[in-house]
């Protein structure tokens, strides 16, 4: 497994100096995607997964996080997309709560201001918790000085939110079921040169979805009747999404993530309030990628807990099905992707 050191090593060499003087460090981090879902917790309070999941991080999706301790803060501050957090939000209390697993390691309780942006839809299905929380701790362990191994960071980015364990990871990344009190972390499965595919993403609503994750996810296990049968299920999909990427073999990764996929939303559907992200755009797109399939193209859907359909594409196909998704109904646009590195500490002038 790589084991990226998030080191202290360059951390001030990659601390921004700010015009007051005062000294930011900045990581970027890249989303995930899931082709083996993840949807259902162990332990709740400690966020560890029920069930295991492999993913794809996405290198043209970013979020930029920057981050300064400062002895004249009386709390965490955050600004999001330029948009100041209330300290109340829920959001705001998940980056305090993840700050001060990174303060305690390092022995200061000295109060950050953090600046956070994306350069693509915030809380739309496109896994903006994943890149938020991976890109928080590489940014906050730089910035605290703390040797991180890339293990340790996804643990304390996993209680935040399961999927960020995943981005601190490029390319395929695993991430275990766990059982109660079990502190799990994602590892890497495969680098993303391993087997370049292409991700076509269609957006087919812009807005923040209805109900998020963590809500959702505990409302299925409540009240699903098939969430047993989903997550007793799980480790066999998980082995054969893993031998899938490990032999490149395009049909059996689409076969069974497609499987996931649709397993993951039956779950969500049958869910007490029903969780139903799709929209008629979303159905629209299925239906196109179902005739591209038949006409020979080697792409599969996924989605997860919002309407956009993210298209994984064979090396070389992504051009041709991102022309089809960008002329369906109700598409806005298609963002096209390759496989992108690890959640990293970034020394470019903050813009
Ligand atoms: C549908 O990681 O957002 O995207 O751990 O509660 O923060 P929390 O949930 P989150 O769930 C992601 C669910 C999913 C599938 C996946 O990414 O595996």
């Amino acid at each position: 497994m790589n084991d990226h050191r998030h080191a202290p090593e360059g951390a001030s060499r990659q601390a921004n100096e700010t015009a007051a003087g005062a000294r930011f460090t900045t990581a970027v981090a890249h989303p995930n995607i899931a082709l083996i879902k993840y949807w259902g917790k162990a332990d709740p309070a400690l966020n560890v997964p029920a069930v295991p999941s492999m993913s794809i991080t996405l290198d043209a999706l970013t979020t930029a996080t920057r981050i300064r301790f400062d002895a004249s803060l009386a709390a965490d501050t955050i600004s999001m997309n330029g948009s100041e957090l209330a300290a109340s939000s829920s959001q705001a209390r998940r980056i305090t709560t993840c700050l001060n697993t990174l303060r305690a390691l390092a022995g200061t309780e000295l109060k950050a201001r953090v600046e956070t942006r994306n350069d693509f839809p915030t809380g739309a299905g496109l896994a903006s918790s994943a890149s938020g929380f991976a890109a928080l701790v590489v940014a906050a362990a730089g910035a605290l000085r703390l040797e991180l191994p890339a293990t340790d960071a996804s643990r304390i980015a996993r209680a935040a939110s399961a999927s960020a364990a995943r981005s601190l990871f490029g390319g395929f990344a695993e991430l275990p079921a766990g059982a109660v009190g079990e502190d799990v972390a994602a590892m890497a499965l495969a680098p993303a040169g391993h087997w370049p595919l292409e991700v076509v993403v269609a957006i087919c609503a812009e807005g923040p979805k209805a109900v998020g994750s963590t809500r959702g996810m505990l409302d299925s296990a409540a009240s699903s009747p098939f969430y047993r049968t989903w997550v007793d299920a799980a480790a066999a999909d998980a082995a054969a999404g893993r031998h899938a990427v490990l032999q490149r073999d395009f049909a059996a990764l689409a076969s069974v993530s497609e499987a996931s996929c649709l397993k993951m939303h039956a779950v969500m559907q049958t869910t007490r309030p029903p969780l139903l992200y799709w929209n008629a755009a979303t159905m629209a797109t299925l239906e196109r990628l179902r005739s591209l399939q038949q006409d020979g193209a080697e792409v599969f859907f996924t989605m997860d807990a919002g309407p956009q359909v993210k298209a994984v594409c064979a090396p070389g196909t992504g051009p041709t099905v991102a022309a089809a998704l960008a002329a369906v109904p109700g598409v806005s646009r298609v963002l096209t992707t390759a496989l992108g590195g690890p959640a990293r500490l970034d020394a470019a002038p903050w813009a």
